[in-house]
């Protein structure tokens, strides 16, 4: 596998491959890999002739300092899995190579960057945007792939996508999970062993939410989810919301909607973690 610290250097092996008629698929991580970025490179292998990734902690997508300085940063692991993946390439460049002047950029998807996700962690989409748009233009990949796990923001790379008429597909791929149901995350290997134990009670909920569906009022079940995570001591509910699929609109009924979701964010601990549920 080439591993490569600069623009320059990615795009000269990505010109010959694409010169040659290959296929490129792209999967944008910031490292600590696991199961579910995996996963993201399995479906790029079936899909594409080559297949690359990049490693960047972005610094510019966390709005909490302490949050970007605790990230899991696991580089050498990270690039034996690559490899085990059958990744062709990866682009690990430094802050500098990515942001060589200060970012100005500003992005503004209405709706979508201001609920949930970009209420509580302002100019979080903005910088999700920035290094997305730029990491197109780097790798010019045909495929991209991007996790359900972060649903707000697989919604507004898309939009972004469709928006900007970026040339590349945008691949959604299920949310990986332990077997005890908690979807895989980088930030889970923060969580203390008395915390991972309680840990999965956020995928419970959202499926009795989904059993629920319809039985109960939206706000009702809302409320019913958040006071049954926030009857664990350790657990703080920061939103649970039931969105409309694509608007990520809280519709007033459910027949108000063709496509729900249930999305959360909830505090364990030092960790934020977040999960969702297509509820139909
Ligand atoms: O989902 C992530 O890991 C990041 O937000 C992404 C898409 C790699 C951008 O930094």
């Amino acid at each position: 596998m080439k591993v490569f610290r600069t623009i320059a250097e990615t795009k000269a092996y990505l010109s010959e491959a694409r010169g040659k008629g290959a296929t490129i698929g792209f999967v944008p991580t910031m490292g600590a890999l696991h199961q579910g970025h995996l996963s993201l490179f399995e479906a790029a292998k079936k899909d594409n002739d080559v297949v690359t990734a990049s490693i960047f902690v972005n610094p510019i997508q966390f709005n909490n300092k302490e949050d970007l300085k605790k990230y899991p940063r696991t580089p050498r692991e990270d690039i034996r899995k690559l490899e085990e993946a059958g990744c062709a390439m990866a682009f690990i460049p430094d802050v500098e190579e990515m942001y060589p002047e200060p970012v100005v950029d500003k992005y503004d998807f209405g709706y979508l960057d201001k609920v949930m996700e970009g209420k509580f962690r302002p100019g979080h989409f903005n910088g999700v945007a920035v290094v997305v748009r730029k990491l197109f233009e780097i790798i010019n990949p045909d495929r991209a792939y991007f996790g359900l796990k972060d649903y707000q923001q697989l919604k507004i790379i898309e939009t972004m996508t469709r928006e900007l008429k970026l040339p590349v597909e945008i691949v959604a791929c299920p949310t990986m999970r332990e077997p005890d149901g908690l979807a895989m995350s980088s930030r889970n290997v923060r969580l203390t062993p008395e915390e991972r134990i309680i840990a999965p009670a956020i995928y419970r909920v959202l499926s009795q939410i989904k059993e629920k569906t319809r039985k109960y009022s939206i706000t009702e079940l809302e409320n019913w989810a958040v006071h049954q995570l926030n009857n664990y001591e350790e657990l703080n509910v920061e939103y649970l919301e039931i969105v409309d699929a694509e608007t990520l609109i809280r519709p007033g009924d459910w027949n108000d909607s063709e496509s729900m979701v249930v999305c959360t964010a909830v505090h364990l601990g030092k960790v934020r973690l977040i999960d969702n549920l297509i509820l139909f």
